[in-house]
């Protein structure tokens, strides 16, 4: 649903305006207006913690959802505070209905039901456990794998019928296996990348890997360390014969903080679907993706390696150059890989090291919390963000949305400026792996720059792009009214058409033109709400409201305030002959 200037629970911009009416020191009633600023101030304080959204701001902070407090500390440990379970919505979302919702980061953050058994005593749902969709669930709202059943509930314009695979693939996987079940969730995210973004160049010139990324067994070091039935196994890259990723195989651990079998399904599926030459992709979704569905389900660690190594052997039997000529023709890459993409160099970069973000003076403007995935698709593709077009985002954390507005946008220039020295940190650490990583999946990297450890208040580069920026992202959930103002400034400058993202409405309900405030871009904006959906972002299961405001030419006349209006002494204009 979307209504042009709502009026919603918005309010500290009222006191954003106020401040703008009372700075007039010789004013007779200054007095009593400061009073008034301030009580507003503590009015608009108060209102920002709404109950209407159930949020978790100054706890939440990664991208976990549907917790609940029996987790098991172990491979990577995080505090139990983190965990705060949450009440779950009307929806019922069991722990399989999230980890068929979540798309990117959902390996690391699913949650465990209960203390971990042995094998074969596994009582409670295995898919669950492991964080890995469930097909046949039809509550899961994924069906097969057709481009037929894909949806087009999260984007707003997308091509709902957007081919994501070859049919034939995936009617063979169907036709073999007698199920649809997967490993990536392909019916999450519609529609495709929004530009060219296999490397080809690159691919040509380089035979050899010579990068370094983060392996997977980073994240389970602990785990190959204290289970003697770990099995580590090595996934052959398609582009690269000389480069394996290794893996902790294990499914007697808790698998909800990072499940590495997870990952490799869903690489093996991507490859299969976009990677490899048509012969080899029906080999691997006929020999191998269903029995691998087979052995992830059944928790068969043996024929999980088999087919790992089946896979290995499939894909180093391919001639290099027939992948390289079967990539030219590839014209579309489904924007739910780059997703997985992104979840895969989020949790080499940031989860090793995610307490850091937890360091922020509660109820601040430095609260850490982040936009999902799904959300941002849908609002990049609301502001029609396009390789011509230059994104920001103020305020970026580590980094998520200027990295995925570049990989799935191609962006002209993706920009995010950061304060947090700890957030920084990680924003190079994010963007680091996402170099290598971008290479050793044949990836381009749309351009990327960062303002780290700076505020977006008096940055000389902020200010530079500022009027040259199309889609500015401010995730100003919890500003307080100083701040409010501050960006309010800021974006005075922005250029007619930019489309700002907010998840707090930039103009106060109530808000009117009036003799002090006459220059303010809140008078030229035209804002729009958009319903939240539920899971859009890493503090609260709940959704809730955003925006975009549309910088205009003109003002917005029906903000005009009436009661000035009224009082007007200016004598109607007449027209006569
Ligand atoms: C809620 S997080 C949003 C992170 C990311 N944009 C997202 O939505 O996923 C807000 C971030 O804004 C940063 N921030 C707050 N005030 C800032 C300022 N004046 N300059 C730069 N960053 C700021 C905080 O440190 C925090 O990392």
């Amino acid at each position: 649903m979307t209504v042009t200037d709502p009026t919603g629970e918005d309010s500290y911009r009222t006191s954003a305006q106020a401040s703008t009416m009372y700075s007039d020191s010789n004013h007779p009633k200054r007095g009593r207006r400061n009073r008034s600023t301030e009580l507003q101030s503590l009015l608009d304080e108060a209102s920002k913690y709404n109950s209407h959204y159930e949020y978790d701001m100054p706890r939440g902070f990664l991208r976990d959802r549907s917790v609940k407090e029996d987790i098991r500390q172990e491979e990577i440990e995080r505090p139990r505070e983190s965990f705060v379970p949450r009440k779950k919505s009307k929806s019922s979302r069991s722990n399989k209905n999230d980890a068929n919702y979540k798309t990117k980061r959902d390996s690391l953050t699913e949650t465990s039901g209960g203390s971990v058994k042995s094998l074969g005593s596994q009582k409670r749902s295995r898919k669950a456990r492991s964080g890995k969709r469930n097909a046949n669930n039809p509550q899961n709202g994924i069906g097969a794998l057709t481009p037929m059943t894909l949806s087009s509930q999260d984007v707003e314009g997308s091509d709902a019928t957007a081919t994501y695979l070859d049919d034939s693939r995936v009617r063979n996987q169907e036709k073999q296996t007698g199920e649809k079940s997967t490993f990536a969730n392909w019916s999450a995210i519609a529609g495709n990348v929004q530009f060219d973004i296999l490397d080809l160049e690159y691919v040509r010139s380089h035979s050899l890997f010579e990068g370094t990324p983060t392996s997977s067994t980073v994240l389970t070091t602990r785990r190959r360390e204290k289970s003697p039935q770990v099995v580590t196994v090595k996934l052959q890259s398609v582009l690269f014969e000389n480069y394996q990723e290794e893996y902790d195989i294990c499914f007697t651990r808790d698998l909800n903080i990072y499940n590495p079998m997870s990952e490799i399904g869903k690489i093996v599926e991507y490859m299969a679907a976009i990677f490899l030459p048509s012969y080899y992709a029906a080999k691997v979704q006929n020999e191998v993706i269903p029995f691998m569905n087979k052995a992830f389900d059944e928790e068969n660690i043996q024929s999980f390696v088999q087919l790992v190594e089946r896979y290995n052997q499939i894909v180093l039997s391919i001639k290099r150059q027939e992948i390289v000529d079967h990539l030219s023709t590839v014209k579309r890459i489904p924007t739910i890989f780059i997703h997985d993409f992104l979840h895969i160099v989020y949790t080499r970069s940031i989860f090793p090291q995610y307490r850091r973000l937890r360091q922020y003076e509660a109820f601040s403007n430095y609260v850490y919390g982040e936009l999902l995935p799904g959300f941002l698709t849908e609002a990049f593709s609301k502001c029609q963000l396009n390789p011509n077009k230059i994104f920001m985002d103020l305020g970026s954390g580590v980094g998520n949305c200027v990295v995925q507005a570049a990989l799935e946008c191609g962006c002209n220039l993706s920009f995010g400026c950061e304060i947090m020295p700890n957030a920084s940190d990680l924003s190079e650490a994010q963007y680091g792996e996402l170099i290598q990583r971008c290479k050793l999946f044949g990836l381009k990297l749309p351009s990327i720059e960062y303002s780290l450890r700076q505020s977006f208040i008096g940055n000389k580069r902020v200010d530079e792009l500022i009027p040259v920026c199309d889609v500015l992202l401010i995730n100003n959930f919890l500003f307080d009214s100083k701040m409010n103002l501050q960006v309010e400034k800021l974006i005075q400058n922005a250029k007619v058409g930019c489309k700002i993202i907010t998840l707090k409405n930039l103009r106060a309900s109530g808000y009117t033109i009036n003799f002090y405030n006459l220059d303010s871009v809140l008078n030229r904006l035209r804002v729009e709400r958009f319903d939240l959906k539920e899971d859009s972002v890493s503090w609260t299961h709940s959704g809730g409201e955003y925006y975009i405001s549309t910088v205009m030419e003109t003002m917005d006349e029906s903000l005009f305030d009436p009661s000035l209006r009224q009082r007007s002494t200016r004598k109607p204009t007449r027209y006569t002959r």
